[in-house]
């Protein structure tokens, strides 16, 4: 694995690899050690074109646990607004010595150019693009996942088969649901996605996935280990011209979670969000806040899933032969 791009290109071996590499980093810096030589003298570029408070911060995060130095660039105030472009803003920064390049982008297929173009020499990580991926939040929902059902940390190897995951709402904008029904599926998961017909892609019928639009109907017969709660993302409705259909108030009666519908969820089934959280639109604070929700949890496991791909792609020999953390 040279880049990190999306979760399609992910195999089970290696999905599976970087979720025990990512229990092995929350072990080690859980414990009295807190910060991990292995990325010392290295250089992590975070090049953000869009807007972030977890990814970016998780990311920056977990390259200094490994010791990483971390250049954090921002589109806002920088020569972007002159307009430079991704291959001259890529290369200055590469210049100025980065190993590894984080990047989030509003165009799909950003990291993937970034990484194939050969305008930079360096792993490419994406952190979220356009709506086609963002595969470290992929991972992360699958690591606590993995990890809530097996009540704490998982046993090397372990994937996830059998669970059932139902992903509801804005799937059409959705690069976290694209990420996550690649993943869950590579890992031994049945995901069924619920949505209004104007909030699922052309083409969701060829995805490896149940698909339904009566959200009751589905938590009673998916009865599922989770449920993923997405983001309205009306940003992007705007950006395309649309309007919000149906209207909040509807959507929130027929997609929201609530505390009813989280009351006839399976008693240990939990509720998954990526964040940021639109309360009242597509999740209750009842639901936010229970103890089924995953959501601080998932924002925690992101730092050690993080630490994870950094040292698989920027460690070199060590991480390729296997070397213990
Ligand atoms: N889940 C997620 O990507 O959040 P941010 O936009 O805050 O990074």
């Amino acid at each position: 694995m040279r880049h990190l791009l999306s979760c399609a290109e992910l195999d089970r071996a290696e999905a599976v690899r970087i979720l025990d590499t990512a229990e092995a980093m929350a072990e080690t810096s859980g414990r009295t050690i807190r910060k991990l030589p292995t990325l010392r003298g290295r250089t992590v570029v975070t090049l953000f074109f869009e807007d972030s408070t977890r990814t970016r911060i998780s990311f920056e995060a977990a390259a200094k646990r490994l010791s990483a130095d971390v250049i954090n660039f921002s589109a806002k105030g920088s020569s972007v607004s002159k307009g430079e472009s991704l291959k001259d803003t890529a290369q200055t920064l590469q210049a100025m010595g980065a190993d590894g390049v984080v990047v989030r982008h509003p165009s799909s297929g950003a990291p993937h150019r970034l990484a194939h173009a050969g305008w930079i020499d360096v792993p490419v990580l994406n952190a979220g693009d356009g709506t086609h991926q963002h595969p470290t939040q992929a991972l992360l929902d699958a690591f606590t996942l993995r990890r809530r059902l097996h009540g704490g940390p998982a046993p090397v190897g372990t994937a996830l088969d059998g669970a059932r995951v139902v992903i509801v709402g804005d799937v059409l904008h959705s690069r976290v649901a694209r990420s996550n029904v690649d993943l869950l599926t590579t890992l031994g998961a049945e995901v069924t996605l619920v949505a209004p017909p104007t909030l699922l892609p052309v083409g969701v019928g060829g995805w490896p996935a149940t698909v339904a639009h009566d959200l009751d109907d589905a938590l009673v017969t998916a009865r599922p280990d989770a449920v993923m709660m997405l983001r309205v993302q009306r940003e992007r409705m705007s950006a395309a011209g649309g309007g919000f259909f149906p209207s909040p108030l509807e959507y929130h009666r027929r997609y929201g979670l609530d505390g009813a519908r989280l009351g006839t969820l399976p008693e240990r089934a939990v509720v998954m969000h990526p964040g940021p959280m639109n309360r009242g639109l597509e999740i209750s604070a009842e639901a936010a806040d229970s103890p089924r929700s995953t959501v601080v949890e998932q924002v925690a496991n992101g730092v050690s899933v993080r630490m994870a791909v950094l040292y698989l792609l920027l460690a070199g020999h060590e991480a390729r032969e296997g070397t213990e953390l």
